[in-house]
């Protein structure tokens, strides 16, 4: 059978660090209060001309590199955002052009935090089908130029951060029967649309003729909007339970994990989530200290970070899990 396996990972985040400080000085906040609620210290945000398909394609240079690979070895590009460089086209296209190769298919995921596991989910399908063998799958976000950094903006503008992530997928054939061979066991997705409100930008749409006015402009319907406790609320107990389901399907338990990521939404998030499933810290991957929520990049800027530290050793059990905006959720299991 053929199992989608993981070749590489690359990352690039903006030069530019923005700490709690350089945001109280522009709103009304302090950083002992983001500090307390997120656990952020500081994200960076792109200069003026960095585009999401430049973090992107800086990702994926780091990725291919690390692989031997160059971009014309790719079969097939699958972009993560939510925070695209156009309303039309993709920033896919724009990754794609800026990797200097032509006819791939480039495929942008909308799932926001949960979109670099619908992305996987996506990509694991093509590669067992034989569709395509080598998938580059990247999260990639630039949030900084969508916030409303202001103190009407101040309860989103100071947990979301700049950054993208980037792995590459080879199938590779193993032997059914060997359950210690290296790659994607799982990946499960979920959505519940009644909460599509709860974390979303109304403003620009097409469900409004013409899609955005002055009047959305000036009664602030560009700007994110969050229920932070619902959020909150949600997130915590639709990740464990995602975990649960994930090794429930592979016939394992939570002893057998060796590290989770856990979307980094939120540090309290995170450490509620490690509670719940009963993991020890050295078992928990979290950066948001440094980077704040990227959404869509979270999870391949920290799978980069935690095999660069030696968080992960081959044949060990990584569990991956994400919340977000939808509500949206899910897991994957990888045998490293
Ligand atoms: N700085 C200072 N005060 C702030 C603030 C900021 N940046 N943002 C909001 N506040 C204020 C509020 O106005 C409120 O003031 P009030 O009591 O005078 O009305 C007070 O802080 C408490 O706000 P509240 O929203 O009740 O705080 P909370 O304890 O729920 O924490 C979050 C807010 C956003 C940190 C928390 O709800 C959370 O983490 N939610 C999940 C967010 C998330 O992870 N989103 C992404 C998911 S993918």
């Amino acid at each position: 059978m053929i199992r989608t396996t993981f070749l590489s990972t690359g990352m690039r985040v903006p030069d530019r660090v923005v700490t709690n400080d350089d945001l109280a000085s522009i709103m009304d906040t302090t950083d002992e209060w983001i500090r307390q609620r997120s656990g952020i210290e500081e994200r960076r945000w792109v200069e003026e001309g960095e585009a999401g398909s430049d973090l992107g394609c800086a990702a994926s240079e780091m990725a291919l590199d690390r692989a031997g690979l160059e971009a014309a070895d790719v079969d097939c590009i699958i972009v993560a955002t939510l925070s695209p460089d156009h309303f039309f086209p993709g920033t896919g296209v724009f990754m794609q052009r800026k990797l200097g190769v032509s006819d791939v298919p480039c495929l942008d995921v909308r799932n926001q935090c949960s979109g670099f596991l619908y992305g996987l989910s996506v990509a694991d399908a093509w590669i067992r089908v034989g569709q395509y063998r080598r998938v580059l799958l990247v999260g990639t976000e630039v949030h900084s130029t969508g916030l409303h950094r202001n103190d009407a903006g101040r309860d989103t503008a100071v947990l979301f951060g700049d950054g993208a992530g980037a792995v590459l997928l080879e199938g590779r054939e193993v032997d059914e029967s060997d359950e210690t061979a290296a790659g994607l066991l799982s990946v499960h997705i979920h959505a519940d649309g009644r909460h599509a409100e709860k974390l979303w930008v109304e403003v620009p749409g097409s469900k409004y003729d013409p899609l955005i006015t002055h009047e959305h402009i000036d009664a602030g319907l560009t700007r994110p909007m969050m229920e932070g406790r619902e959020v909150f609320k949600h997130a915590t107990s639709r990740m464990p339970e995602a975990v649960r389901e994930a090794l429930d399907a592979n016939g394992l338990t939570i002893d057998d994990i060796d590290l989770l990521i856990p979307h980094q939404a939120n540090l309290r998030i995170s450490q509620m989530v490690q509670r719940a499933l009963g993991l020890t810290d050295d078992r928990v991957y979290n950066n948001i200290q440094r980077y704040g929520n990227t959404t869509a990049a979270s999870i391949p800027i920290a799978l980069h970070e935690s095999l660069d530290e030696g968080r992960l050793s081959p044949g060990g059990l990584l569990c991956l899990t994400a919340f977000g905006s939808g509500f949206t959720w899910g897991s994957a299991l990888i045998r490293w």
